[in-house]
């Protein structure tokens, strides 16, 4: 029996997930396996080889899934975000270590089968980050890949134990063994900062303040804000974070010089964000009462980052500045959404 070769993507019903199937579409590439505990609106469906309602802990569902195909990349994109994490710890950390972990295994396995090297693509985040306060983020600036790893949230401990997972298993997996082996498993990951979509709102984060102000200007709604108007963390749109996983995962593994990078294209106060959105649509009632512990969040997290190395070594550069991010996709892509 021959094995269909298939790119496998979890959390394939998220926004990115939404996102990355549409541009594989666009590229021709249908060889794709989705995986998520939601089932996939028809239209994505249509665009893949295949699509699992299930869950990544779920061992059987994974073994299934590898006796019918042959994997030979992985976004691995199911998480719980880091709001949500707060609320549920434990399961935070079943789904977003110990299915990572069972992911980064079933790389290994598939590795082995196959004999190459298998890609694995893991969006990891700003929650990683972990600044003790405002002053400290002030002074701070950009901050560097290595700098400020102390996070305070669940879903950020959870993001930078998992960077640090896939690291082993790259370059120093089995390393008593008498025999150098490796484990097949080409783990990559980018550091998002909030991510901004204008077909979707995402749930249970803490930056979802960003989509939810604009989609509920675009609709008429008014908008009060759970962080002040100082808050300030980078932030880029959907394409532009699409496009980083995808030339990250495209990028020859010699022009790596770490596994983790930071990517960003802008950073912005909320109060500014509210003037962009003002701008676009001028009778948006948007107001800031900060819910203290969940804005404090958003506190620790830089106020802006450096992708230096990104740039370096995989020629990183958004498309998007803020202000194209509005004029050419947000705004545009969000009135035709509800326009009636
Ligand atoms: N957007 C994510 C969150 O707010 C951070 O990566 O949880």
């Amino acid at each position: 029996m021959v094995r269909k070769p298939v790119t496998l993507i979890t959390g394939a019903s998220g926004e990115v997930g939404f996102g990355l199937i549409e541009r594989f579409a666009e590229r021709g590439d249908s060889d794709i396996v989705a995986l998520d505990l939601n089932e996939l609106p028809d239209e994505h469906r249509a665009m893949c080889a295949g699509a699992i309602t299930g869950d990544i802990l779920d061992q059987n569902l994974l073994e299934r899934l590898i006796s019918e195909y042959e994997i030979h990349a992985i976004y691995h994109l199911a998480a719980l975000l880091s709001t949500r994490s707060e609320f549920t710890p434990d399961t935070a950390h079943r789904v977003n270590v110990e299915g990572t972990l069972n992911l980064i295994r079933l790389a290994h396995e598939q590795a082995r089968w196959h004999g190459n090297p298998v890609r694995f693509l893991f969006p990891s985040s700003i929650a990683v980050y972990g600044l003790p306060d405002l002053a400290t983020k002030r002074r701070a600036g950009r901050i560097r890949e290595s700098e400020w790893n102390l996070p305070t949230t669940m879903y950020g401990c959870n993001k930078c134990y998992c960077e640090q997972l896939g690291r082993y298993y790259s370059e120093h997996f089995r390393q008593l063994s008498a025999e150098a082996t490796s484990s097949g498993v080409d783990f990559r990951s980018v550091r998002f900062p909030g991510l901004i979509s204008a077909v979707t709102i995402p749930s249970g984060g803490t930056s979802d303040y960003a989509a939810e102000m604009i989609h509920a200007a675009a609709r008429g709604e008014a908008y009060e804000c759970f962080v002040g108007e100082e808050a300030r963390i980078p932030f880029m749109v959907m394409p532009d974070g699409i496009k980083a996983l995808l030339q990250l995962a495209e990028a020859p593994v010699e022009c790596l010089s770490q596994r983790v990078y930071n990517v960003t294209s802008f950073s912005l106060s909320a109060g500014e964000l509210r003037e962009y959105v003002r701008k676009a649509f001028p009778n948006a009632e948007i107001c800031f009462k900060p819910d203290g512990k969940r804005a404090a969040i958003i506190d620790t997290w830089p106020a802006d980052v450096d992708d230096t190395l990104a740039t370096r070594d995989w020629e990183w550069r958004p498309d998007f500045d803020v202000k194209r991010a509005f004029d050419e996709y947000l705004v545009p892509t969000i009135s035709r959404q509800y326009q009636v």
